[in-house]
């Protein structure tokens, strides 16, 4: 098994290395850089409430979730008080989507008639934010935010995961697979995909399943579930050292070489489906009705496709893997492959590490 069974690849030593001195210090952002961002939070958040007194903008994706990069967009959601006014998404996108317009620098573009209605701002380079910045805003989408708070959990638990989700999203942004409008897969997925791995596929697993074990003493009882989802999960890290401690010392670097291994030879892309919050971390395509693949609208447009399929850990019926399409499958899978001979071919080593991320 391409020296996978012994527990060694050549590699890995050096790669592990690279990844950890290297790699991971070079694409995190610097502390200006979140210390700006939130100065743009709360600056947008006192318009949000001009526009609905008691108004949140709450972060969430990577600027939460513990897996940003240099220059990364920031994910934002407006939460409305409870004794607010009722508004449609589409009327907030408008009115919010107008006063940032007149009262900041920032350009701005609505979406008021979008499946989901946002606001997309984006910044021109300034001395403070030398790079720009890229900011959307959705409205009162609580899973977005309680998935966050889950992969943040998970990026907490062990530091391997990070350095293999910061890996994966410069290396699939370079290698253009990481576009969900052009076929292919959203960092939020390629991030499941590694939590299926560290937590069902390696053996003794690295990660526990957040969504399985009894949950901690401090729960909030009262907050269970959302709109009918189950959105429970262990998430004191302090107390999880006596319910999980992983014994597997896999390093980054081999972990991530297995990762592209198993991604490109073993996975069954044809018949299971990735559930993270599953007991076994894959189900039958058949169980959940996504052994078609490809759903249409009565009028024949392409809905959801079922190519690949990542169960979203809280909407259960959401495939998030649904916009792959069959020829991005195919590229995500031979850029695997591509990664994979490139990081155990012993002459490649060691300008072969930096030819899987360049060229
Ligand atoms: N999200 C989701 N369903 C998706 C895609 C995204 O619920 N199909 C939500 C998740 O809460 C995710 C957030 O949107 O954490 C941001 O997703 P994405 O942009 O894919 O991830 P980021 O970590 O923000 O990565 P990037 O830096 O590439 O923007
Ligand atoms: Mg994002």
């Amino acid at each position: 098994r391409d020296g996978a069974a012994s527990g060694v690849y050549a590699h890995a030593p050096e790669l592990t290395h690279y990844l950890q001195s290297t790699f991971v210090p070079s694409v995190v952002p610097q502390q200006d850089e979140y210390d700006a961002k939130e100065q743009a939070r709360q600056y947008l958040e006192k318009l949000a409430d001009q526009v609905s007194p008691g108004a949140k903008l709450l972060p969430f994706g990577s600027m939460a979730n513990g897996f940003a990069l240099k220059n990364s967009d920031m994910d934002l959601c407006c939460f409305l008080a409870k004794d607010a006014p009722v508004r449609s998404p589409s009327e907030l996108v408008e009115l919010l989507g107008r006063l940032i317009e007149q009262e900041t620098n920032f350009y701005v573009k609505t979406l008021p008639r979008a499946r989901i209605p946002i606001i997309k701002l984006t910044m021109p380079p300034t001395a403070s934010v030398p790079a720009g910045m890229a900011c959307d805003i959705g409205f009162e989408n609580r899973l977005a935010l309680e998935n966050t708070r889950l992969l943040l959990t998970y990026a907490m638990v062990d530091a391997r995961l990070r350095t293999l989700v910061l890996f994966l999203k410069v290396w699939t942004k370079r290698r253009k697979i990481n576009n969900p409008y052009r076929g292919t897969l959203s960092s939020y997925g390629y991030v499941l995909l590694v939590i299926h791995f560290l937590a069902h596929v390696k053996q003794p697993p690295i990660l526990p399943n957040l969504q399985r074990l009894p949950l901690p003493e401090s729960a909030n009882l009262d907050e269970l579930t959302y709109e009918g989802h189950d959105i429970s999960f262990f998430d004191d890290v302090d107390a999880l050292p006596s319910v999980f401690q992983t014994t597997n010392g896999e390093s980054a670097g081999e972990l991530l070489i297995d990762f592209f291994r198993y991604f490109s030879k073993e996975f069954n892309y044809a018949g299971l489906v990735v559930s993270i919050r599953s007991e076994a971390g894959t189900m039958q395509k058949t169980t959940k009705g996504w052994h078609i693949d490809i759903e249409t609208d009565p009028e024949g447009t392409v809905r959801d496709q079922h190519k690949l399929c990542i169960e979203d850990p809280f909407q259960l019926d959401y495939n998030v893997a649904r916009t792959v399409t069959k020829d991005g499958l195919y590229t995500i899978r031979g850029e695997f492959m591509r990664a994979f001979r490139i990081l155990t071919t012993p002459s490649r080593s060691p300008e072969g590490i930096g030819a899987v991320i360049n060229s």
